[in-house]
């Protein structure tokens, strides 16, 4: 298939760049190529080039692009795509004056997911996901991370977990999974060091067994899980070779960020409150991801992470949505990148590398995805006519993801 009379095509990657260290130097091309075509084959990049260059031939499938801007499709490292039911009455809550761990004392929060996601079957919870995750795929989406984390107990942890298998089958995205393990104590437990015991026992065996996870995770909270956590999980992740994956410095900076960096985290999530003893030492001993969730601090009103500071400083941010009920119910990647400009103060580039191409990084995907490469997949999106990249943050409300080509093929 032929893509003709593209504007511009953001995210290209030619070949390997050397990264310099601990500095920041752009990873796309900055000044993209203008009015080009774009050639697919087995559903994989074949070439670009000039229109002027361009020699048709009648038997290749042709969309006309009439003059949008192409960019690589949104890889969301960060997930919380199979739950079931809303909790709109706990943003009532908010209106009102309640903040996340008053809402959690009132019964509300993880817990109030996990006690609908026990009676779902299976099956619905399969179908409502699939459908939740073609709806994101229409917004750019083109690859994701998906948690467990609302089951809380065995049997719902490791149903969530087969549906997040299930679905890496039947959808034409790649998926990635993780088992949320610490997320939140259930009420059954006494002490969250019983609740980690019952899951070490009980659910982790399952889950290594049946190889249902592709990461581990946890909450690393003030009234959730102690930082000696992420430590006893990195070390059972180490051993079981998976990667571990940290959700930590959301409300509150508690150790976490130490005890990640200590044990190599793959990955740490969220760092809405980082303090400056933690963002030099991320910049010193860090060398995994950080993945920012700018929803999380819009939705729930918490301040935003120094996306800015620590991509200067060299870290490898990437920006995901952490689409779930309680913290951020969108999964709408195009509002993140939204967010990156204004919030953060990312330029639009910026926001299209964390969102793309770190993305595919944080997954793991990126020697196929994430950028605009010859013999990577075809995984691209065209934006409306009139729009273009700088105008995203500009018209911030307004949509611009036109078509999305997942394997070369319109979506
Ligand atoms: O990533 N931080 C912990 N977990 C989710 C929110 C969970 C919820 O409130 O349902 C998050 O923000
Ligand atoms: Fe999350």
């Amino acid at each position: 298939m032929l893509i003709i009379n593209i504007a511009k095509i953001w995210g290209i990657i030619d070949n390997k760049q050397p990264k310099t260290p601990k500095q920041y130097t752009p990873i796309f091309q900055s000044t993209p190529p203008e009015n080009c075509y774009l050639l697919i084959e087995n559903g994989t990049i074949k070439k670009w080039g000039s229109m002027k260059n361009l020699t048709l031939n009648n038997k290749t499938k042709t969309i006309d692009a009439q003059h949008s801007e192409l960019m690589p499709g949104f890889c969301d490292s960060h997930t919380h795509a199979v739950f079931t039911g809303s909790r709109e009455n706990e943003l009532l809550q908010k209106l009102e004056g309640l903040d996340y761990f008053e809402i959690k004392k009132r019964g509300g929060g993880i817990l109030a997911t996990a006690q609908k996601m026990a009676s779902m079957k299976e099956k619905d919870l399969l179908d409502e996901s699939y459908h939740k995750i073609l709806n994101l795929i229409k917004l750019g989406t083109t690859a994701l991370e998906i948690k467990s984390g609302y089951g809380l107990n065995k049997n719902t942890e490791l149903k969530s977990l087969r549906v997040i298998n299930q679905l890496k089958k039947i959808l034409p995205i790649p998926i990635k999974s993780t088992f949320l393990a610490l997320h939140a104590k259930p009420n059954l437990f006494k002490t969250t060091q019983e609740y980690y015991n019952y899951v070490v026992s009980e659910t982790l065996p399952v889950v290594l067994k049946q190889k249902l996870a592709d990461y581990l995770d946890l909450f690393c909270e003030k009234k959730f899980f102690k930082p000696a956590y992420i430590t006893k999980l990195a070390e059972i992740a180490r051993n079981n070779g998976l990667k571990l994956r940290v959700h930590t410095n959301q409300f509150n900076s508690i150790g976490g960020i130490k005890a990640a960096i200590n044990a190599k985290a793959f990955s740490i999530d969220h760092l809405e409150q980082l303090n400056d003893k933690e963002k030099h030492a991320l910049i010193k001993d860090y060398s995994g991801f950080c993945t920012l969730l700018p929803g999380v601090s819009f939705y729930l009103d918490l301040p935003y992470a120094p996306a800015k500071y620590l991509i200067e400083n060299g870290l490898n941010v990437n920006i995901a949505s952490d689409f779930n009920p309680g913290s951020c119910p969108s999964g709408n990647m195009g509002f993140m990148f939204v967010l990156a400009c204004l919030k953060y103060k990312l330029t639009p580039l910026q926001a299209l590398e964390t969102t793309t191409f770190n993305g595919a990084k944080a997954l793991e995907i990126h020697q196929t995805h994430g950028s605009i490469t010859i013999g990577k997949k075809a995984n691209f999106c065209l934006l409306k006519p009139n729009h273009t990249l700088n105008k995203i943050p500009y018209y911030f409300s307004t949509p611009f993801i036109d078509k999305v080509f997942i394997n070369g093929t319109l979506f």
